[in-house]
């Protein structure tokens, strides 16, 4: 393939004539891509998607090449109105169409009945379908434009931490794909939250930006599924297959400390004392604590008060400590509470589940 096409969408208030034919020209050319049955990474509030014709089954074969993606593990459709919804789904069970109500557009993803029009290799060859309206206007209007569900894994290669800015999805993916949209920094920076509606009762199987209680608060009881919390081995086994994976990890062995603050920051100061020595160190701080840690590679993945830039910044920060080649990497934890579920969640993956207790 010749090397990606990348186009600027221009977002701001200012817009000249220029720029706004430039924006158009670039959701003709994309939608034209998609058209053709080729690939185009694009922006969501959540994280960039690498997104195809939802129903062209080559075109999906070669999302799976360009990410290197197990083909047991099913894509999520996005869509831009309930007609297409209409089309993707076997029925809309009454607690999927109150929460959706709610919630879209916006970054949580539904597991809903297949309709006969998805083919199974979209699925993994799940009798269900994975359905997200986003809200990101790029998102929306690449989808209209094309007039087709687009199916869109994240934008990453298999593995790696989820892309949240246009030179991330180019690092991955330059050269496989046809197409970037770059349209700035992703609002969110965690991938979709994900409810299995399909029963019920439904099961969160992804923690991500609407949370276990805002989805309790709607519906009442929502299971919790293993994969949200445990390491996969023995009878804890995910519904979301994805989930089983590998993920986020960076080059670097990833440990996190876990407790109060201040034992945190002095187990972190101690272990670089007696790692440094022989090791590229790095320390994923928070603004509360980027000052107190002695060692060169300190990088703070946000604000513990203000928790959406902790969100908003992981996938970057785990990036760059690629970037800059450190071996190991000290992070910071967080409390497993209602806001910082999908932070933990990715984070815990990230470090491969070594968790160290303070
Ligand atoms: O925020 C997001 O969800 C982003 C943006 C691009 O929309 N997309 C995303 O897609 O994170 P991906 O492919 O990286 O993650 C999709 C997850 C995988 O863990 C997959 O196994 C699960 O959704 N999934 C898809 N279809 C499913 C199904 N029918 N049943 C259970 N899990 C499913
Ligand atoms: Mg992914």
């Amino acid at each position: 393939m010749n090397k990606t096409l990348i186009k600027k969408f221009y977002f701001n208030v200012h817009l000249n004539e220029a720029l706004l034919l430039e924006n158009d020209e670039t959701m003709t050319t994309a939608a034209k891509v998609i058209a053709d049955g080729g690939l185009v990474a694009f922006p969501t509030e959540t994280v960039y998607g690498l997104g195809c014709n939802a129903f062209d089954g080559v075109a999906v074969k070669k999302v799976y090449e360009a990410k290197g993606r197990p083909s047991d593990n099913p894509l999520i459709i996005h869509i831009c109105n309930y007609a297409m919804l209409d089309n993707l789904i076997g029925y809309l069970p009454e607690k999927a169409k109150k929460l959706m109500d709610l919630f879209w557009p916006g970054p949580i993803t539904f597991i809903l009945p297949k309709g006969d029009a998805v083919a199974l290799d979209v699925t993994g060859g799940l009798s269900s379908v994975a359905v997200r309206f986003p809200n990101n206007e790029v998102a929306l209007r690449l989808i209209e434009k094309a007039n087709v569900p687009i199916a869109a894994p994240s934008a990453n290669s298999s593995g790696k931490p989820s892309p949240t800015r246009a030179t991330h999805v180019a690092f991955d993916l330059d050269g496989k794909i046809d197409m970037i949209i770059d349209g700035g920094a992703c609002e969110f920076g965690l991938e979709s939250t994900i409810v299995d509606v399909t029963e019920e009762i439904p099961v969160l199987l992804r923690p991500g930006s609407i949370t276990l209680e805002m989805l309790q608060q709607a519906v009442g009881e929502v299971k919790v599924d293993d994969g949200v919390i445990y390491k996969i081995e023995g009878e804890h086994k995910p519904k979301a297959p994805g989930m089983k994976y590998t993920h986020y990890a960076p080059k670097a062995t990833v440990n996190i400390v876990n407790g109060e603050l201040e034992a945190v920051v002095s187990t972190i100061n101690n272990f670089v004392l007696e790692n440094a020595p022989h090791q590229k160190i790095g320390i994923m701080a928070t603004e509360q604590t980027k000052h107190l840690y002695t060692c060169e590679n300190v990088l703070s993945v946000g604000d513990r008060n203000d928790p959406k830039t902790i969100g908003a910044n992981l996938f970057k920060i785990l990036r760059k400590f690629d970037h800059i080649g450190v071996e190991l990497v000290y992070a910071e934890g967080f409390s497993d509470s209602e806001v910082y579920m999908a932070v933990m969640n990715r984070l815990r993956k990230a470090a491969g589940f070594h968790i160290i207790n303070v």
